[in-house]
C-alpha cells in the first residue's frame, strides 16, 4: 500500500466520523424541537396544563426566546365576583371575565397576569396608570380567570407610610362589574409536567397562590404523581382557601397537605387547623418527605425564599428540580454576584433623553434602582422581571441579566429592574 493511499483511507475515516457526528448533532436538535413543538401544541385551550419553558438563574446565561402571548397587549375584564378569602378580609379573589365574551385561552399554572391600572391620586387629583402582576390562583377554565390579592399593609411601626397602591385600590375601588385591563399570561414559573416527578408545593403568605393553581390543576386532571403542599401562614385568621384545601386531602390519597402556623391562635388546634407549628425550614421537609427524588416549586416571603432555595440544594436536591418565584424585587433571590473589583474599567451610563451620563455604582442592583437614585423619569411595574414596563431602547453598549426575563423582551431592548450594564451603555431613556 503506497503512502498516499493510506493517507487517502485516514482522510476518509476522519470524513467520516465527521458525518456521524453532524448527524448526530442534527438528530438530538431535532428531538429537542420536536418535544418543545408537542407541549407547544397542548397549551391548547382544550387541554389543561402545558410546559415548555424554563426558570431559576442557572439559565439566565441563555438566549432567552419570549413565549407568543395569547394576546397581544391589554385586554378588557369585568369583575364577576370578589370573594373575601380570610378572617381578616386581607385578601379578595377577584374572578374576571372577558368582556368581549371569547372563550378563555389555557394557561400553564403557575403564571401571573400583569394588569394596568388607573389610579386616582386624592391630593392632586390626578390619575396614574400602574402596572403590578398577580399570580393565577385557580386551575385553568375556559370562562373565566382567578386572582387572589392581599392588601400590602403599611411596614410596621411606619403609619406614615402608604398601604400598598394597586392592592388597597384593588380591594377598596375595584367591585362587581367593574372593568379591568389585562395582559395575557405569562411567566417561566410553571408546572413542568414533562418530568412525572413528584411535586412538593411550597407557598409562603400569598406566595400561595400559584401553588393552589398547580394543585387544583394536578388534582382535576386526575394525576397520579404525589403531591405534597407546605403552607406557611401566621394562623387560623389569615389562612385562606382553607376548607377546600382540607377538602382536596380529604378526597385524594395521594395529596399530602401540611398547613404550618407560625403564631398559631389559641383557638387553632394542631392535627385539626394545622398540621405544625412553626415556619415551612429545610428541616421539617427532611422530616416528613422520604428520601427520593422530587420537583419542588417555592414562592413565599424573602426570608422564606432565602433560606429554602440554597437549603434545598445544600440538601442535595439538583439545581434542575427547584422552580421558584419571587413576588418582590428581583433581587430578593440573588445568586452570587461577583463583586466588583478596584481594577475593573468604570463604566458610564448615559441616559440619552434626559441628557445625563452617570458613573456606574457597581453596587447597585439594577439599572432600574440606578435611573431612581438619579432622577431619570422610567416607568416600572413589579421591579421582578414579569410585568414587561421598564422596557428600555439599548442604543449603545450590553447589560448583564441578574435573571431570566419573563416578560418578552423586544430585540435591542432591556428590562432595567433586572439588568447591570457590562459596559459603557446607552439607553434611551
Ligand atoms: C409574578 C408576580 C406575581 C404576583 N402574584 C401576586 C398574588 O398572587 N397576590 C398578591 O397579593 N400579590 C402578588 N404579587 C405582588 C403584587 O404584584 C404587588 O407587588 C403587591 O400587590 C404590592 O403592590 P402595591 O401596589 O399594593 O404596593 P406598593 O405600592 O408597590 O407598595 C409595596 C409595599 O411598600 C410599602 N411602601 C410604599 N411606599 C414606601 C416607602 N416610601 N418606603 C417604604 N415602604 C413603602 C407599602 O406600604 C407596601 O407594603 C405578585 C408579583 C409578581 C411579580
Ligand atoms: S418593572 Fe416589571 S419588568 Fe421591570
Amino acid at each position: 500500500m503506497t503512502t498516499g493511499y493510506l493517507a487517502l483511507i485516514i482522510l476518509a475515516v476522519i470524513l467520516l466520523q465527521l458525518a456521524v457526528g453532524a448527524m448526530l448533532i442534527y438528530f438530538r436538535r431535532r428531538s429537542h424541537y420536536q418535544q418543545l413543538d408537542g407541549q407547544t401544541e397542548r397549551a391548547e385551550p382544550s387541554s389543561p396544563a402545558a410546559t415548555t419553558a424554563i426558570f431559576a438563574d442557572d439559565t439566565a446565561s441563555e438566549p432567552y426566546h419570549p413565549a407568543e402571548a395569547a394576546w397581544k397587549g391589554f385586554r378588557e375584564f369585568i369583575v364577576q365576583r370578589r370573594v373575601p378569602e380570610d378572617n381578616q378580609q386581607s385578601v379578595c379573589s377577584f374572578y374576571l371575565a372577558p368582556s368581549d365574551g371569547q372563550p378563555l385561552p389555557a394557561f400553564k399554572p403557575g403564571q401571573f397576569l400583569t394588569f394596568k391600572l388607573a389610579i386616582s391620586d386624592a391630593d392632586t387629583d390626578q390619575t396614574k396608570s400602574v402596572v403590578r402582576c398577580y399570580s393565577l390562583s385557580d386551575a385553568p377554565r375556559s370562562d373565566y380567570y382567578r386572582i387572589s390579592v392581599k392588601r400590602a399593609q403599611a411596614p410596621v411601626g411606619l403609619p406614615e407610610i402608604p398601604a400598598g397602591l394597586a392592592s388597597s385600590f384593588l380591594h377598596d375601588h375595584i367591585c362587581e362589574g367593574d372593568k379591568l385591563q389585562v395582559r395575557a399570561p405569562g411567566g417561566h414559573f410553571h408546572l413542568m409536567e414533562a418530568e412525572p416527578l413528584p411535586i412538593v408545593l411550597i407557598g409562603g403568605g400569598i406566595g400561595i397562590t400559584p401553588m393552589l393553581s398547580m394543585l387544583n390543576s394536578l388534582l382535576e386532571n386526575g394525576t397520579d404523581r404525589e403531591v405534597w403542599l407546605y403552607y406557611g401562614v401566621g394562623n387560623g385568621s389569615d389562612q385562606i382557601m382553607k376548607q377546600h384545601l382540607q377538602t382536596l386531602a380529604d378526597k385524594h390519597h395521594n395529596f399530602h397537605l401540611y398547613t404550618c402556623y407560625s403564631a398559631p391562635l389559641e383557638s387553632d388546634i394542631e392535627g385539626i387547623d394545622y398540621q405544625h407549628k412553626g415556619r415551612v425550614t429545610l428541616h421539617l421537609l427532611r422530616d416528613t418527605l422520604k428520601l427520593m427524588r422530587y420537583q419542588f416549586y417555592v414562592c413565599g416571603p424573602k426570608p422564606m425564599m432565602e433560606s429554602l432555595v440554597p437549603g434545598l440544594e445544600e440538601w442535595g436536591v439538583d439545581s434542575g428540580d427547584i422552580y421558584y418565584e419571587s413576588f418582590g424585587p428581583a433581587s430578593l433571590i440573588k445568586h452570587e454576584k461577583p463583586q466588583p473589583t478596584a481594577s475593573e474599567h468604570p463604566i458610564t451610563v448615559t441616559f440619552s433623553r434626559s441628557g445625563k451620563s452617570i458613573l456606574w455604582n457597581a453596587t447597585t442592583d439594577s439599572l432600574l434602582e440606578f435611573a431612581e437614585a438619579n432622577d431619570i423619569d422610567v416607568m416600572s411595574g413589579c421591579h421582578a422581571g414579569s410585568c414587561g414596563t421598564c422596557q428600555t431602547a439599548v442604543t449603545s453598549g450590553e447589560v448583564d441579566y441578574t435573571q431570566q426575563p419573563d416578560a418578552d423582551v423586544e430585540p435591542g431592548h432591556c428590562l432595567l429592574c433586572i439588568s447591570t450594564p457590562s459596559c459603557d451603555l446607552t439607553l434611551d431613556a
